[in-house]
């Protein structure tokens, strides 16, 4: 559960409004006249598409597409196809992450995990069609070709197969072979860190800020310490964590053998690391607050990334 605050409430805010955008979507997925005659037969990959997607979730990367498209001038709200699409491709992510081929967990987002409600079949179904659906939802806006054509091949991209995916090829690689300090932060840099980029990135580009302009600079660089910071948390949590707080079940990267910042670092060093990265994330933003900005909330944020407990 989100906590009180005028951050937890901004994020519950958003959080609605990216939800009601993609039920408006799932509903319509259910009426689809092609499967008049056969709805019993799709309903288990539907019921399964929208299980996780509904499960809760902590909805941040929709909240940095949103942040960083105010940041950079536009209305936030004008974001909310990209932020819809970006908790698609992330839900994708976990359903798969959580297969028995893979970490092979029970729990995810304070429920079983989708394989143990729908069967790993199905799961697997459903994993695909979110991250199929992720750009056609992107799509559904009123910007022009040029703008959906560059968040649709970043999205593609940062998941794909020199993305989130590679990092999970390397996180199941460290299951069987040693890994150091440096493939573990690439690790991260792709298993996690490419979609905080992207939805960063996303958001500077709903309000027409593309490449190579001041904003998608800073955007990276708060997104490279943010989301270092982020998995860092991640693993501490996942060894000190409360199974019934965090939603998920703990112990996980140990049972898995996994190498992870604790068991490279200490719990300790782990956390001073996060703690680093955090503050280089908050320096990142200098570059809007200079510009008279409000970073309030990204500042808040970051601190939450790594004193949360969920
Ligand atoms: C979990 O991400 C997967 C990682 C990248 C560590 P979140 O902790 O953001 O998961 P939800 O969306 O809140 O469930
Ligand atoms: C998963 O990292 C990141 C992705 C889903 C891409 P983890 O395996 O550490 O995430 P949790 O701990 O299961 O949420
Ligand atoms: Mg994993
Ligand atoms: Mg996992
Ligand atoms: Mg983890």
């Amino acid at each position: 559960m989100l906590q009180n605050g005028s951050l937890f409430e901004k994020i519950k805010k958003y959080s609605d409004f990216t939800e009601k955008f993609m039920k408006k979507h799932v509903d319509a997925l259910y009426e689809n006249e092609d499967f008049a005659y056969a709805r019993e037969a799709v309903k288990p990959l539907f019921d399964s598409f929208s299980y996780s997607l509904f499960a809760g979730g902590k909805r941040l990367r929709p909240f940095l597409v949103y942040e960083f498209c105010a940041l950079c001038g536009a209305s936030p709200e004008s974001a909310v196809s990209y932020a819809s699409a970006i908790e698609m491709t992330h839900t994708f992510s976990l359903i798969h992450d959580d297969l028995p081929c893979m970490d092979n967990d029970d729990m995810r987002r304070g429920k079983p995990t989708n394989h143990k409600v729908f069967g790993e079949d199905v799961a697997l179904l459903a994993g695909d069609a979110l991250f199929l659906y992720a750009p056609v939802i992107a799509l559904d806006n009123g910007f022009d070709a040029e703008r959906n054509l560059k968040a649709v091949r970043i999205l593609s991209e940062s998941a794909g197969v020199t993305g989130m995916i590679a990092g999970q090829q390397i996180d199941m690689w460290t299951e069987s072979n040693a890994a150091d300090k440096k493939t573990l932060t690439l690790l991260q840099k792709k298993k996690t860190g490419a979609l905080f980029e992207c939805a960063c990135l996303l958001g500077c580009i709903a309000a027409g800020k593309y490449e190579n302009t001041p904003e998608q600079s800073a955007a990276k660089s708060f997104a490279k310490h943010a989301g270092l910071a982020f998995q860092i948390t991640d693993d501490v949590l996942d060894v000190c964590g409360d199974s019934k707080e965090l939603g998920k079940n703990v112990g996980s990267d140990e049972a898995n053998g996994k190498t992870t910042f604790v068991s490279l670092l200490g719990i300790e060093g782990a956390k001073v690391l996060a703690e680093e990265e955090t503050e280089l994330a908050k320096a990142a933003l200098m570059a809007f607050s200079n510009a008279g900005k409000d970073v309030s909330s990204l500042y808040e944020l970051s601190d939450y990334i790594i004193n949360r407990k969920n």
